[in-house]
């Protein structure tokens, strides 16, 4: 008797995408309260950035970490972009056939998924900008040298946009993931998905506001700080010898 051969190129591509997902999700819950810091202070958003260069392990700075980290993050966010690429609508044709039955069922659920194609379609572009300028100017960051770049380089916008995306896109597909992966069937899946869905929109609110809050924050410091001085922020109590 013939054997069939079983696919597993399909299951495998899933799990790498939901692993991937993750990651980055937990990754981006962890950045935006880490640059929230500068809503506490220039001082607290400062050290913040001197712990990530390894300031308080090796003594002195090394923004060569950063750069580290940001190609490394780089690296699963093209990872899980292209791996997500084959579940995009292959046609209009497609996109309408979703579209309408979202909008004729009203099923949250494929609206969700509609929400997470275009947004994941935004930071194919704005999520590189920014991870290509994180990874070629590490050493440009902090509280002075953020402003500067939100400001005076025209970040802001484009920080706006991806903020939207990413927040979006990150607490729909951990809902997503926690559907798919079975953590909603417990005794009743029914209620338990309205649980999550409802976890879900409180933590897209708490992120967004925070993110909203942050980036008026370095627009603020961006327009009214005098930069003519260079655009390094100098600690009360730490004398730095390379900054
Ligand atoms: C290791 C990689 C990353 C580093 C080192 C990093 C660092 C930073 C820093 C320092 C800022 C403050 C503004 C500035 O200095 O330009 C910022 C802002 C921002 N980052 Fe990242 N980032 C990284 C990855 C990402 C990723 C993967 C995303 C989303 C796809 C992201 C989304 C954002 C957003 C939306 C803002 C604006 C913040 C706000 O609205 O409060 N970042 N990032």
């Amino acid at each position: 008797m013939k054997r069939e051969k079983i696919d597993k190129i399909p299951a495998r591509l899933d799990l790498i995408q939901s692993s991937t997902g993750l990651i980055l999700a937990l990754f981006i819950m962890g950045h935006i309260l880490f640059e929230a810091s500068i809503l506490i202070s220039h001082e607290m958003m400062y050290k913040v950035t001197i712990m990530f260069e390894g300031y308080y392990f090796f003594g002195e700075t090394y923004p060569g970490i950063v750069s580290f980290l940001a190609a490394a993050v780089f690296s699963i966010f093209i990872l899980h972009a292209g791996i997500a690429m084959r579940k995009f609508p292959a046609s209009y044709k497609q996109y309408r056939t979703i579209k309408d039955h979202a909008l004729s069922m009203k099923h949250e659920d494929s609206s969700l998924w509609i929400i997470q194609v275009v947004t994941g379609f935004v930071m194919f572009f704005t999520g590189s900008v920014h991870l290509y300028i994180m990874m070629t100017q590490a050493s440009n960051i902090g509280p002075y040298a953020s402003s500067s770049r939100v400001v005076e380089e025209l970040m802001g916008p484009l920080y706006l946009v991806l903020l939207v995306s990413v927040v979006l896109h990150a607490f729909i597909g951990l809902y997503r993931l926690a559907l798919k992966w079975g953590f909603m069937e417990g005794k009743s899946t029914k209620v338990s998905r309205k649980r999550f869905k409802y976890l879900m929109k409180i933590m897209i609110v708490f992120y967004l506001a925070l993110g909203t809050l942050s980036l008026a924050k370095y627009t603020y410091i961006g327009l009214s700080h005098d930069f003519s001085d260079g655009l390094r922020y100098q600690s009360p109590d730490i004398k730095m010898e390379t900054h």
